[in-house]
């Protein structure tokens, strides 16, 4: 199984060797273009143009025929194109006649990699539940080969890892497999694994992971998995990436109705995309120290499962008053947050599906980031533009942390209904467990797309993780 995931060779782009035929050219037209592209295509062109209402709007597709009635070019509308949005070619394989293809006309300053970047992740499909008849042929896109498309083929395959792990029903992803994925991406990189389960959790120093975890079944125990990597040497600077990696979140004790429980195989997302940016920052041998911790656990309900009103101890030496056992991702995250903290990190960034409150705020595809850094978060907007990865920044609001106080512990998990500003309070509480040195930054995401749109299937999504590489590369430069 993890043979697939972490060897997903789909991604669609091949050289012009390996094309059957001569490739079919797509024109990526704009608007204030068509005229001039109608023109030259002469009548006949205008007249289909006509007849398809083609007008050269975002996403549109108009497919020209030869004579003999067999595909000879497509245009693409880009809509204005100012500023041109790339990720609109994710539509294309979705809407395109299996076969091949390249990219013809384009408009000066497109980049071909961003082209077929984005030709990738919209070709990604989830079929591993279906028969191999039942999988159907996908168009291809033929690219230039060489450093560039490595590039794009590490960026696209990370993704699809990410995706692979967010689909994938919690039957057959527990806390085994995604370790057995962790150790293959480990293996290929020449990194180490450590991972510590069940009870040796209570001994390894991880009381929190251990609560939250303790209900479910022997074989799916919890378990903290740190990858260790030094490709940039012993006097790198030490980064840290973090995921929660809850397998299911039935809420425990405090379960959750049918409704919300639904999607929550979902809930790992955080460790998929930390470990996708981890693959990414070792296939480009960023000169970095770099450290992944993954608290995979299964939020289940048991006999032994942690109650509402316990109080649990932490890895950073603070008592936590459980007030919800639904509120597990901060739990585990406190764990591994203080463990990055012993690591003297330059940089924690931690990805969760943590709180429905922050899609509330904005909404399924806008992750929520959090940071005292204000030229950190710069560096974010300003990597998230150019790579049309958005993120949208929610304020570590400090007078919200009272409603963390607990009666009995140090704090609770759960915060007052007063506060309202719920991925707020989240992040505060993770702000207390956070590393001392170095910059931090919280991601609260989604990971999933709801609807579905051509490039856009509905089901896991990878979100920030190419804003995030970015901002990695340029934070520290090979
Ligand atoms: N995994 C959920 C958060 C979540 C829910 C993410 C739906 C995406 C979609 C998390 O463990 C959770 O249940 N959070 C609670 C916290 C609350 C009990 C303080 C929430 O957001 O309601
Ligand atoms: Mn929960
Ligand atoms: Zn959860």
């Amino acid at each position: 199984m993890s043979e697939n995931l972490t060897h997903h060779g789909a991604d669609g782009l091949i050289s012009a060797a390996q094309a059957a035929a001569p490739a079919t050219p797509i024109d990526l037209v704009r608007e204030t273009e068509l005229e001039a592209v109608l023109q030259a295509g002469g009548e006949a062109l205008k007249a289909l143009a006509g007849v398809h209402e083609f007008n050269a709007r975002e996403g549109q597709v108009l497919m020209i025929a030869d004579a003999e009635g067999k595909l000879a070019r497509v245009l693409f509308g880009l809509g204005k194109g100012v500023p041109l949005r790339p990720m609109l070619l994710r539509a294309l394989p979705g809407k395109l006649p299996p076969g091949d293809y390249r990219i013809g006309a384009a408009p000066d300053g497109g980049e071909p990699g961003l082209f077929a970047l984005a030709w990738a992740l919209g070709r990604y499909v989830f079929d591993r539940y279906r028969g191999e008849a039942r999988r159907s042929d996908r168009p291809r896109l033929v690219v230039e080969e060489g450093a560039a498309l490595e590039v794009v083929r590490r960026t696209a395959h990370a993704c699809a890892l990410a995706r692979d792990m967010i689909n994938t029903p919690a039957n057959d992803l527990g806390p085994l497999q995604i370790e057995t994925i962790v150790r293959e991406v480990a293996q290929a990189h020449g990194a180490t694994v450590a991972s510590v389960e069940g009870d040796a959790l209570l001994e390894a120093g991880y009381p929190a992971v251990h609560a939250v975890g303790r209900a479910a079944v022997p074989h799916r125990g919890p378990r903290m998995i740190e990858l260790s990597w030094s490709g940039g040497g012993a006097a790198a600077p030490q980064l840290v990436l973090i995921g929660k990696g809850v397998v299911f979140d039935t809420g425990g004790l405090d379960i959750k109705p049918s409704s919300g429980m639904r999607l929550m195989k979902k809930d790992m997302g955080g460790a998929a995309h930390a470990l996708a940016l981890a693959r990414m920052v070792m296939g480009a041998g960023l000169p970095v120290r770099l450290t992944l911790l993954l608290p995979v656990v299964e939020n289940a309900i048991s006999g032994d499962a942690m109650r509402p009103g316990d109080v649990i101890a932490s890895r950073k030496g603070l008592s936590i008053e459980v007030g919800n056992t639904d509120a597990e991702g901060r739990l585990i995250l406190a764990d591994a947050l203080a463990r990055a903290g012993e690591l003297g990190p330059d940089l924690t960034i931690d990805l969760a599906t943590l709180t429905g409150a922050a899609r509330v705020a904005v909404g399924p595809d806008l992750p929520a980031y959090f940071t005292d850094d204000d030229a950190l978060a710069a560096g974010l907007e300003q990597a998230a533009r150019s790579e049309s990865d958005p993120v949208w920044r929610l304020p570590l609001w400090a007078a919200y942390g009272e409603a963390l106080s607990s009666e009995v512990a140090d704090l609770a998990n759960d915060p007052a209904a007063w506060a309202q500003a719920g991925a707020v309070t989240a992040a505060l509480f993770l702000q207390r467990f956070a590393p001392e040195s170095g910059a931090w930054l919280h991601l609260d995401l989604f990971g999933w797309n709801g609807r579905g749109r051509p490039g856009w299937p509905v089901g896991g999504e990878a979100q920030a993780v190419r804003a995030l590489f970015r901002l990695l590369e340029e934070r520290y430069p090979a």
